[in-house]
């Protein structure tokens, strides 16, 4: 797509590695964003599934604000209350088991110390991972992404074996798993992949798998959990439970936080230094994941996916949109041409949606706080698109 038109003064000077959509933005307000243009956006990408609660929500922007004023910043060797009572307030969300939490600052990083503690802890080294599958593009969680090696790894080994199974075979994953096996690491709704949700059958042989030859399970939820899915994590969807799990993108709704859950037994055997980090933790990232959880839940918004979710996928099989995939908000609608037509064209009518690795899936990401007007509104757009 074209670039925007910013002002030549300060033009130039970022690296070249996004491709841009056309149209610079000012400010957010819930599900809308304000281009410099004037045009009025609604906003069925939310920032690449970060902006949960929309732009702007007023308990998250009063969690700032009051954080900011008591203390930006402390290292993790003092202790703060903030600190722990939000990862309190995180595992019980999650309400999985995983009560031990490490705080970090991007989904990759999470995914990067996930992966390093299966390894230590299991003395294996093998990495399982899907087809398809997104994790980061850091050393280790780059390894384990799909296609990485041959589009943009960069460097020249990795650090660890990796093999690669298909997404719809419980079987040949169940070969792939063997004694050597540290970790498998499985997004439980891929993202990038498509909206594909990888299914209770799969997780659950997965879980099995990983039992019987004493390999680790983690759940990349860094763009499925926290809400996304109408429960708190794809977890709870599935009624299945990973040794570890990532989390981040929504976590903070811009302010960048992730975490690492840990089951008691992992974090049972944590040694000082195992892991470490400078801002992970900090109480501002703390301070504000905890107001993102609490609104979650005092806003009934696990509800509101649920049925905008729904509302979606009866609604908008219109025009070039043929059927849904995907799981609450993370939701793939599949085209009868290329996806990215349909994202410009949806543009034009100023409605931004995401696309994926898969062509002819558009990627919905939404806030939780989308209404059925909203809805409407992306129907009557879909239906004026030629199929
Ligand atoms: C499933 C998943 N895992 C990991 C990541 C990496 O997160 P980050 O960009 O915060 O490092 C992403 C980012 O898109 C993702 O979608």
């Amino acid at each position: 797509m074209a670039a925007t038109n910013i002002a030549a003064a300060h033009a130039g000077h970022l690296a070249k590695v996004f491709a841009q959509y056309p149209v610079e933005v000012v400010q957010g307000e819930g599900v809308w964003l304000h281009a410099r243009d004037g045009r009025k956006i609604l906003d069925f990408y939310g920032g690449h599934a970060v902006a949960g609660l929309g732009y702007g929500h007023p308990r998250w922007l009063a969690a700032l604000e009051h954080q900011a004023r008591q203390m930006a910043f402390q290292t993790n060797a003092l202790p703060m209350l903030i600190r722990e009572r939000a990862a309190a307030r995180l595992s019980q969300f999650a309400a999985l088991g995983l009560d031990t939490v490490f705080w970090l600052n991007s989904g990759a990083e999470a995914n990067e110390n996930a992966l390093k503690l299966a390894f230590k802890l299991t003395g294996r080294s093998k990495a399982v991972a899907l087809e398809q599958g997104w994790h980061g593009r850091t050393a280790a969680a780059g390894a384990v992404t799909w296609g990485a090696q041959q589009k943009w790894y960069g460097f020249p080994r990795t650090p660890f074996d990796v093999a690669f199974t298909p997404r719809d075979d419980a079987e040949a994953l169940a070969r792939s798993i063997d004694g050597d096996t540290a970790a498998v690491i499985v997004e439980p709704v891929q993202g990038v992949g498509g909206a594909y949700p990888v299914g209770r059958a799969m997780l659950q042989a997965l879980r099995q798998r990983c039992d019987e030859v004493g390999a680790l399970l983690i759940f990349d939820e860094v763009q499925c959990g926290v809400g996304r899915c109408g429960t708190p994590f794809a977890a709870n969807f599935y009624g299945v439970t990973p040794d570890l799990l990532t989390a981040a993108k929504a976590l903070g709704n811009g302010f960048p936080v992730s975490a690492l859950l840990l089951s008691n037994r992992i974090a049972g055997q944590l040694k000082y230094d195992d892991m470490g980090t400078t801002f992970g933790g900090g109480p501002m990232a703390c301070a504000i994941a905890e107001a993102v959880i609490d609104t979650i839940e005092s806003e009934a918004l696990l509800e509101n996916v649920r049925q905008m979710s729904n509302a979606i996928r009866s609604s908008c099989i219109v025009g070039p949109i043929t059927g849904a995939q995907g799981v609450g908000l993370l939701l793939g609608l599949k085209t009868s041409r290329p996806a990215k037509e349909v994202q410009a064209a949806l543009l034009d009518k100023n409605i931004l949606a995401g696309t994926s690795a898969d062509p002819n899936i558009l990627r919905l990401l939404p806030a939780y706080i989308l209404n059925e007007g909203h809805v409407a509104q992306l129907r009557d757009a879909l239906a004026q698109i030629p199929a």
